[in-house]
């Protein structure tokens, strides 16, 4: 397990998912063989646990797939997934309300637009929070279904071109998996308009940057595309930028490319591709069912 300290306390993925520098292939082999294992079986070890969707921005899919998860566990949920209707309108604290719920529950799924929220719902909860979003940071549990999903659909990660395409600059999804996969033997090519490009912190020696897919398409295997983050934008800018696969870029692309999107698609991707096999968006959601699966297992089904 990889060590991630907070106020110098070292904190594992099994009591807080905060960072997916919490996970070492290891583990990630761990979750892996539980949410294949998880998805074909019948059993209920969740039985009597509870979990709070706790979502400060909108969702449709993390928040359902934890509580499909949980509910195909057997357990139940809390869902706050309309803070507006909640006491964060009349001034709650987020640490509050987190020392509020865990009353209630066995673990805290947050979503939060302030970068540093996991880390302050952490600091003051007794049980683990799952980090399902903070702000324009990190997004781990996508990030380990999205890495799960290209485990799955080419049977391994080692050795691929993998093309990482959009909002570089504030997409979550995309901090999170560049960092998982710089875990195994990976080429990373990243496209993007100038002003979306991906920030230093998460750039390495020998990335290849490009602002289209021109001259990448024809050897990448996996092509994972994003959405422009235009609620992270203080101004209209983000109104005119727009890009998008094509049915010539399929036509050139190998037969076995996987094309991948976390969704919500807002045009990157036309929906006449939607019949081509190698569009895995769709299967990538029933794969995050499987990975989220694991995760609460693992972080609350051990006692
Ligand atoms: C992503 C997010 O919220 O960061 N959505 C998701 O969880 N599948 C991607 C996005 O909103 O563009």
């Amino acid at each position: 397990m990889d060590i991630y300290y907070m106020n110098n306390v070292s904190v594992p993925w099994h009591r807080a998912v905060i960072t997916v520098d919490q996970f070492a292939r290891a583990d990630i082999d761990e979750i892996f063989a539980l949410a294949a294992r998880l998805s074909v079986g019948r059993t209920m070890p969740l039985t009597g646990k509870s979990i709070v969707n706790l979502f400060y921005e909108p969702s449709t899919r993390t928040s359902s797939s934890f509580h499909a998860a949980m509910s195909r566990l057997g357990g139940s949920v809390i869902p706050i997934n309309e803070v507006n209707y909640s006491s964060v309108t009349k001034g709650e604290t987020l640490e509050d309300t987190i020392r509020t719920l865990e009353s209630y529950t066995d673990a805290i799924v947050l979503r939060h637009y302030d970068e540093g929220a996991t880390e302050r719902a952490v600091s003051v909860a007794s049980v683990p929070i799952i980090n399902a979003g903070n702000g324009a940071g990190e997004h781990p549990t996508q990030a380990l279904l999205d890495l799960y999903t290209i485990f799955k659909e080419r049977g391994g990660i080692d050795g691929l071109n993998v093309t990482l395409m959009g909002d570089l600059k504030h997409g979550r999804t995309v901090h999170s998996l560049i960092k998982l996969l710089r875990m195994y033997d990976v080429k990373i090519r990243l496209v993007s308009p100038p002003e979306l490009c991906l920030p230093k912190p998460y750039l390495c020696k020998g990335d290849t940057e490009r602002i289209n897919l021109e001259s990448l398409i024809d050897d990448t295997d996996i092509l994972y595309v994003t959405r422009v983050q235009k609620e992270r934008f203080a101004d209209e800018l983000a109104i005119d930028i727009s890009y998008s696969v094509t049915r010539s870029d399929m036509d050139r692309a190998k037969e076995n490319l996987v094309l991948m999107h976390p969704l919500p698609r807002v045009g990157e991707i036309p929906t006449e591709l939607d019949n081509d096999p190698r569009s895995a968006y769709f299967r990538q959601v029933r794969y995050g069912l499987h990975v989220r699966m694991a995760l609460l297992v693992a972080m609350i089904g051990r006692d």
